[in-house]
């Protein structure tokens, strides 16, 4: 198992959007300029990893495949806690085919060693990763979101296969079709989320687990620029350009932002946390320190 911040990252150079799955997604807009945008994309996703590199993270870059745009998109290939991997089912026929792919670049991981176990997941239920399936370090659980993509099921079963809880939260509307897109756990222990992502219950859930001084309410600019999507690593935290609320709001509590233009990624509807996977979770680096509300 790995034992330093690594992280996974897809390179783009089959990047694009041709197709729709998700109310961000313009194709359109990449339509009217496909080679500016594709060099938009590849300078963009060079910045994202010197970002990491410089936040501390070891960055592992695998190979992207023809006729899928959204590998760039790892946080959605699987989820990884412990040196376990659980393999992602993606609910829509555009992104089936990165099942194969995803699935041969966790088996050369596993055969290099920095994982010890490949599963895929039960028969009839979808389940988008990471994207979906949150490790909150500060509580030593995960949240997962279901609705848009993962179904509720699926939390149930990462729980047992990870032996960890599983708060599932429902997302309400399309715009969050992931619950990464408004939902980040910091390592202080804050959570960064969009309260009108959620319905009733699952506010409820997060107002249990986290105590409103530690809760950090995202405006609908601040999801717009995909600024909830971040990465964290300590007291580092990479993100898309953002809003001068969130700004602030990292400032005062410790955290130094680095911004990177990812604007040819949210044209697909992704922000910086999307665009990565986190390969060296450990459940027993859990920093049980935050006490619940
Ligand atoms: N176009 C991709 C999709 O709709 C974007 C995925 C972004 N990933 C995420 N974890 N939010 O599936």
């Amino acid at each position: 198992m790995l034992d330093r911040p690594t992280i996974l990252v897809v390179a783009p150079t089959h990047y694009d959007v041709s197709y729709s799955i998700n109310p961000w997604m313009d194709p359109q807009a990449w339509a009217r300029d496909p080679r500016g945008m594709h060099r938009n994309a590849m300078q963009s996703f060079d910045a994202l990893r010197e970002a990491l590199d410089a936040s501390g993270f070891a960055v592992e870059v695998a190979p992207g495949a023809e006729g899928l745009p959204d590998m760039v998109f790892p946080a959605n290939a699987a989820v990884v806690l412990d040196g376990k991997a659980v393999l992602a089912r993606f609910r829509y026929p555009q992104r089936q085919g990165e099942e194969v792919p995803f699935a041969a670049i966790f088996e050369s991981l596993r055969a290099r060693g920095w994982i010890d176990s490949v599963t895929t997941l039960p028969d009839g239920c979808y389940q988008e990763g990471a994207g979906d399936c949150i490790w909150d370090a500060s509580r030593g659980h995960f949240w997962a979101g279901f609705g848009p993509r993962s179904s509720r099921e699926a939390a149930d079963a990462m729980s047992a296969h990870f032996d960890r809880e599983v708060v599932a939260l429902e997302l309400a509307t399309e715009h969050s079709y992931h619950l990464d897109v408004c939902f980040c756990p910091l390592a202080g222990g804050e959570v960064l989320y969009y309260p009108p992502a959620f319905g009733a219950q699952a506010l409820r859930e997060i107002h249990a687990r986290v105590p409103a001084s530690l809760r950090i309410e995202a405006t609908e600019d601040d999801l717009r620029h995909f600024s909830v999507n971040a990465v964290n690593l300590d007291d580092q935290v990479v993100m898309t350009r953002t809003t001068p609320h969130l700004r602030a709001e990292f400032a005062r509590r410790g955290y130094r932002l680095r911004e990177v233009d990812l604007s040819p990624f949210m044209l697909s509807g992704g922000g910086a946390y999307c665009m990565t996977l986190r390969l060296d979770r450990d459940s027993t680096a859990a920093r049980a320190s935050v006490a619940a509300a």
